[in-house]
């Protein structure tokens, strides 16, 4: 069964993913295509309507965003939101100038009269605006539904099923945009509200049979939540066709990689190997986070093909057989769109522990393409994988290499280990843990005097990082509590031996990153 869907035009909003992901979570499946998409490429998403995103342009720069005003004319139900008022404004007839006063922030609004897409509102409402433009004349046909005090908040064209809002409903400063979003879906696009987390595992596994047919499939386990769903979708498509391979780096955090073979053991075909010697020999007296980042990723792909060979992906030969599982999701699909459009610097050599589909040469799946970061843990969560998979923080592929600054040794990394874990179990049991994005523990090649009992110490100093961040492009630092902060640093200098001194980090991304190497 195809699901129905609302294809989203990108005119540059920061907020457009945000609107994706509201009309997700209102149980409707949405794509975001560039502005300038073509009728084709839209209708074979059938969709049941299309909402015009918001951008930063004026519909009368000359380089404004174009799209192809015949979206206005299929039938569908058409949503614009701020720019997305202003094109259909401009491209109908109406008239659009740049306004007397910028709205930006909060502003009221009056609804007027009838309008299915504010029905069950209060006739008045708090909205968020951001734009300079304003539309003052109205294309014909179309009526006034909500002005704000300044300027149009909100028309719409009932015959020809044009709705479009000044404001921004898929902001969480509009208190009543998922309202306003819903009524779109419900009340005027008729969606029946398919996109559930259960109708998407039957649908990826169904489609997972027919495209591995009786192929096998080999995917690399991290432990991390993404790469867990995606093996635990294909596992139910396939059984023990697919094949997991886990590799132990000694790069892990303590106890990690035992709970990734107690929780996928039991229900995967799981290869581990257990590499750790090689990976500290290869890293030792290496300084350069960099060489280390090139280092572990090489070793990584020649452990994993190591494993793909006597698992028979790879012939004698060197015939490739079978597809390669991947746990891409879909902002990376967004992402990697718009940087083919961009140059952006190189600010870090990041994802480098992958590289795995070009050097394998398999058949790549990617089952999670569609799906952002909640859906994928509530499609894990349907699976019925455990919590603590799911909520997971974001490891980095080179894991502790990254995170004890300077040469590694097996002593450093246990120290690192220890003072990680009860970084984390206090911040667990202070119920703080799903609250803040990344949290973990860097062991700096700093020493410092201190004192204990009787005894001048000359120890290392451990620093706790913990950010709040949506995409971890930019991130702030965590107000954590001091008294968990002092339980934590009391914690660590008392169980840990060599650790003397701990230093909570208060830099934001920029200028600082989040990891320390
Ligand atoms: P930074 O330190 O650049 O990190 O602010 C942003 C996010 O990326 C993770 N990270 C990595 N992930 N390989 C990865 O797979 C890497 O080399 C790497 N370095 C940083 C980091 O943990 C954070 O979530």
């Amino acid at each position: 069964m195809e699901e129905q869907s609302i294809v989203i035009l990108d005119f540059g909003s920061q907020y457009t993913q945000l609107i994706a992901r509201r009309i997700r979570e209102l149980k409707v499946f949405s794509v975001v295509l560039p502005c300038t998409a073509t009728l084709d490429e839209i209708n074979s998403y059938r969709p049941v309507g299309i909402i015009l995103s918001g951008g930063p342009s004026s519909v009368y720069d000359h380089d404004a965003p174009p799209a192809d005003d015949r979206v206005l004319a299929l039938g569908l139900p058409v949503l614009g939101i701020c720019y997305g008022l202003h094109f259909i404004a401009h491209k109908l007839g109406g008239k659009v100038r740049p306004g007397p006063k910028r709205e930006y922030g909060h502003a009221e609004i009056n609804v007027k009269g009838q309008s299915r897409l504010f029905e069950g509102m209060p006739p008045s409402l708090n909205v968020w605006m951001s734009h300079g433009d304003e539309a003052l004349e109205l294309p014909s046909g179309f009526s006034v539904v909500a002005r704000s005090s300044n300027a149009l908040a909100a028309m719409e064209n009932e015959p020809q099923k044009i709705w479009a809002v000044q404001f921004h409903p898929e902001v969480a400063h509009t208190p009543h945009g998922a309202e306003v979003l819903r009524n779109f879906l419900y009340r005027v696009c008729g969606a029946t509200g398919d996109w559930t987390p259960a109708a998407f595992i039957d649908e990826a596994v169904a489609d997972l049979r027919r495209r591995i047919g009786d192929r096998s499939a080999i995917c690399a386990l991290s432990g991390g939540v993404d790469s867990a769903v995606a093996a635990t979708l294909v596992a139910r498509a396939i059984g023990d066709r697919l094949t997991c391979v886990f590799v132990d780096t000694g790069l892990l955090r303590e106890n990690e990689a035992e709970e990734v073979i107690a929780a996928f053991g039991p229900r995967i075909r799981l290869h581990t190997v257990r590499a750790a010697d090689v990976f500290l020999a290869k890293l030792a007296g290496v300084d350069d986070p960099e060489r280390k980042r090139a280092i572990i990723g090489e070793e990584f792909i020649r452990t994993f093909e190591r494993a793909a060979r006597q698992e028979g992906f790879i012939a004698e030969g060197g015939d490739r057989k079978g597809l390669l599982v991947q746990g891409t999701i879909y902002p990376d699909v967004i992402e990697s769109r718009s940087r083919e459009s961009k140059t952006s610097a190189r600010i870090k050599t990041h994802h480098n522990v992958g590289g795995l589909p070009e050097v394998m040469a398999l058949e790549v799946v990617e089952p999670l393409q569609r799906l952002f970061k909640d859906e994928v843990r509530l499609v894990g969560a349907e699976l019925g994988l455990p919590e603590d998979i799911l909520w997971r923080h974001p490891f980095p592929g080179p894991g502790l290499a990254v995170r004890v600054v300077g040469p590694i040794d097996t002593e450093r990394l246990d120290t690192l280990r220890r003072a990680d874990a009860i970084f984390l179990e206090e911040l667990r049991a202070a119920d703080l843990y799903r609250q803040v994005a990344q949290a973990f523990a860097v062991l700096t090649p700093v020493r410092s005097v201190g004192v204990q009992g009787d005894y001048r110490t000359y120890g290392s100093l451990v620093a706790l990082r913990a950010v709040a961040t949506q995409d971890f492009m930019t991130a702030d630092w965590a107000r954590l509590p001091y008294d968990l902060l002092e339980r934590v640093s009391a914690r660590i200098v008392n169980e840990v031996p060599g650790v003397n001194r701990v230093v909570y980090d208060i830099s934001s991304k920029p200028p600082a990153t989040i990891e320390w190497e």
